[in-house]
């Protein structure tokens, strides 16, 4: 069947012809298919299921699948894995329908595949593009060696919530950043060539800014000025189809009024007319059937709207398979506008090579050669090392040494189920190291005695809901009491206490939004009851959002954020307690006081009456709490000290198209060798829309040794300079810029230039 439908001119003719307004390039083959098929079977290539049986990623799977595939009513598949399974579905996709169009199959490889990296908001620390990047491309080797060659990841939403339980899985809060790290996983999953049977197609979600759902609330509204989304929330997006990226993803959310899956504007005026992007959009899961409880219509309703609106594959909600035939008869839409959808899926799998060969990504030796390898585990442990955050060092008590004698506390200080985080679907938890192996592994000559402290949360109702995909947040049969007495003895024979607290993996994710952001309430009495001891206290703070703590970092104990950090934890947290690696993590969200002060991020607007010198009657703030954050953007301690000093700019004035260039002495002046990541932020003085305080427009990442000095220079392009007006014009406007470089978005040492007319 495949032999017939090889193309007979193998070269791509460019016949430029508009399609929505977006010039495209044809694919003769793919033409040539079109022709042969029929509308039920172009109308089943729009079409994708799960037929469970893994890790539940929604609320209901397909049925059916197999006499679906069979009867040509199937595009794509996800939620299976394994050489074996794909090769039966792929058969009777390949050998049991009329024309044998091949499947692709997808699944959420969101960070690492079976080797399982830190949650994404954690890697989103390293500010190391380099290794983002690598992650992806082992990412994509591992999935594509289990057959799965389409990849529902990079999730690129910006998330200034952390009530937002999905903040997790993203790059935190900044644009720009989040644009650089879209970009490194984009390029990183699909690398110079998709067809590669090691790359794969990445999908970046969740289009669009499903991270400002109101009051931290999965699934819920959003409503924003045009001009805070192109700014703001669009650029990741956009970095993400520049850098190529062959799908998108809609979001559950409505946009103006609108859920983003039946959203024209957003769709096809944006997507495909201003930003160019010729890939293909396919829905989140069941995000067209709810748009029925958004309050759209009916299912034939609602699938008319959004095939028009520019969605081409519809996950799970059997929308178009069930309905769009008849919308055809009724004229709501037309069988061009569903053409159009399946030409591009089908030319994603001609991208894919899948009708070269669609058992490409099928071959029985890859698992045991590609997935899990050692070097793949060794990159983890790197690559979670580099993703902690040194919120503070009290008495530089860290790094600690390999022989001291250390009580080792907390409820997750011997646990394997939490450490590799939300969406870790394709993960084994079995195979995490434990913070208590991972020590004794370390600093085998340490004295290290165990004790659990507390559970998770004593709350029965949040701990069922939590435990939802497995014994996450068990409750021990023991009472409190009994176990922080135990805790406390053991803390008594030791030197050190470092105590494991924090979040259970699926208190953050999907679906797991919370309004109280703090360490439940029973690690907070351990940990309190552990400094009262005396002795020195480390707490080892897993979470998957960041957490209100201004009661713990008030106290005189040291705090590393490791967040959930993968299938090496244990390793990587040891790495960096005992000092193999000196931490470099620097936050990219914004840390708040409390619940009250959210949204709190750093590129906030002055107002017309900024705070100065703290509480002021008639200024913008707080009788209760100070406008400032605990723990700003861009912060995090090394065991090491940075000094920053001499900044100089090569220009006090530029013309439109001028770069400019600032540099910065940065001295390592502790006793470490280490990483540090300088950061370089702007404030246009004057403008047409009232312009952030600061913003993000450069970092760099360098390495110092003790005592070293380096002259670090950081250049802003013209882009750098440009804004969306209110015209949404992307522009720069004349006058004075203000420039500060440091070691976090509070950053008080300063040049200016001037941008001329
Ligand atoms: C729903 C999630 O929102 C999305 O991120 C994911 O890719 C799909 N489920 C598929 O599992």
């Amino acid at each position: 069947m495949i032999k017939i439908l090889k193309p007979i001119i193998v070269v791509f003719f460019f016949a430029g012809w508009i399609l929505n307004g977006t010039a495209q390039e044809k694919i003769p083959y793919v033409e040539e298919l079109l022709k042969k098929m029929t509308l039920e079977e172009k109308i089943g290539q729009l079409n994708l299921v799960t037929p469970g049986g893994g890790i539940a990623t929604g609320a209901v799977v397909s049925e059916n699948v197999e006499s679906k595939i069979k009867a040509g009513q199937v595009g794509a598949l996800f939620g299976i894995s394994g050489p074996e399974k794909i090769k039966i579905a792929q058969d009777f996709a390949v050998k049991e329908t009329r024309l044998g169009i091949p499947l692709f199959f997808g699944s959420d490889v969101i960070h690492g595949y079976r080797t399982t990296f830190p949650i994404p908001l954690a890697t989103s620390c390293s500010w190391d593009m380099e290794l983002l990047k690598k992650s992806a491309e082992i990412a994509a080797l591992e999935a594509t060696a289990d057959g799965i060659n389409w990849n529902f990841s990079p999730m690129v939403d910006i998330a200034r919530d952390p009530r937002w339980g999905r903040i997790a899985e993203g790059a935190g809060e900044d644009p720009y950043l989040g644009s650089a790290i879209a970009k490194a996983m984009v390029t990183g999953y699909q690398g110079d060539d998709i067809s590669n049977s090691n790359t794969m197609i990445a999908c970046v979600k969740h289009f669009a800014l499903y991270g400002a759902s109101e009051a931290g609330r999965d699934y819920n509204t959003v409503d924003m000025s045009k001009i805070k989304m192109y700014n703001q929330y669009l650029p990741p997006y956009k970095a993400a189809i520049d850098a190529g990226v062959a799908s998108v993803m809609s979001s559950f959310n409505d946009i103006d009024g609108v859920p983003a899956t039946g959203n024209k504007w957003l769709l096809t005026d944006l997507l495909r007319n201003e930003w160019q992007f010729n890939g293909f959009v396919v829905s989140d899961y069941t995000s067209l059937s709810e748009m029925i409880a958004h309050g759209l219509g009916n299912l034939q309703e609602v699938s008319s709207l959004a095939l028009n609106a520019g969605l081409d594959m519809d996950m799970v909600s059997e929308g178009f398979l069930e309905t769009l035939k008849k919308s055809v008869e009724e004229g709501t839409v037309s069988e061009e506008a569903i053409t159009i959808a399946c030409r591009r899926i089908l030319e994603a799998k001609y991208k894919l090579g899948l009708f070269d060969d669609p058992y490409r990504y099928i071959d029985k030796k890859r698992p045991n050669k590609d997935i899990l390898t050692k070097e793949h585990r060794d990159f983890a442990r790197k690559i979670a090392s580099r993703s902690f955050v040194l919120l503070k060092n009290d008495n530089a008590i860290l790094p600690l040494k390999k022989n001291t004698s250390i009580a080792l506390i907390g409820p997750l200080a011997n646990d394997k189920s939490n450490m590799l985080g939300t969406w870790a679907p394709t993960g084994d938890y079995k195979l995490s190291i434990p913070i208590l192996e991972g020590f004794k592994n370390v600093a085998s000559n340490a004295k290290i005695v165990y004790a659990k402290g507390a559970n998770i949360t004593d709350d029965k109702e949040l701990s069922k809901k939590i435990n939802v995909f497995g014994k996450k947040a068990e409750i021990d049969s023991r009472s409190s009491d009994e176990m922080l007495q135990e805790a406390l003895s053991v803390a008594e024979k030791s030197d050190v206490i470092v105590a494991v607290v924090g979040e259970a993996s699926e208190m953050s994710g999907e679906a797991s939004s919370m309004t109280n952001i703090s360490i439940p309430e029973t690690q907070k009495r351990l940990i309190k009851e552990l400094v009262k001891t005396g002795k020195p206290v480390v707490l080892v703070l897993m979470s998957g959002r960041p957490l209100v703590i201004e009661e713990e970092m008030e106290m005189p104990i040291s705090i590393l954020q490791v967040w959930h950090p993968g299938v090496e934890a244990g390793n990587a947290v040891a790495d960096v307690i005992f000092g193999n690696y000196n931490p470099s993590g620097k936050l990219t969200t914004t840390w708040p006081r409390n619940i009250g002060q959210i949204p709190i991020y750093h590129s906030m607007k002055n107002t017309g009456r900024p705070e100065v010198n703290g509480y002021e009657k008639f200024k913008t703030n707080y009788l209760d709490v100070s406008n400032t954050p605990l723990l700003p953007f861009g912060y995090g301690l090394s065991y090491t000290t940075f000094d920053y000093s001499d900044i100089k700019i090569d220009k006090p004035e530029i013309a439109q198209d001028g770069s400019v260039t600032i540099s910065v002495t940065v001295t390592n002046t502790g006793n470490y060798d280490g990483e540090e990541v300088v950061q370089l932020y702007l404030r246009d003085v004057v403008r047409s829309i009232t312009p952030p305080k600061r913003q993000l427009k450069g970092f760099k990442k360098v390495f110092l040794k003790k005592g070293e000095s380096k002259v670090i220079s950081l250049t802003l392009n013209p882009d750098d300079l440009k804004f969306y007006d209110s015209s949404l014009e992307f522009v720069a406007e004349p006058g004075q810029f203000e420039v500060f470089v440091g070691t976090n978005s509070d950053a008080t040492l300063k040049t200016s230039f001037e941008l001329k007319p």
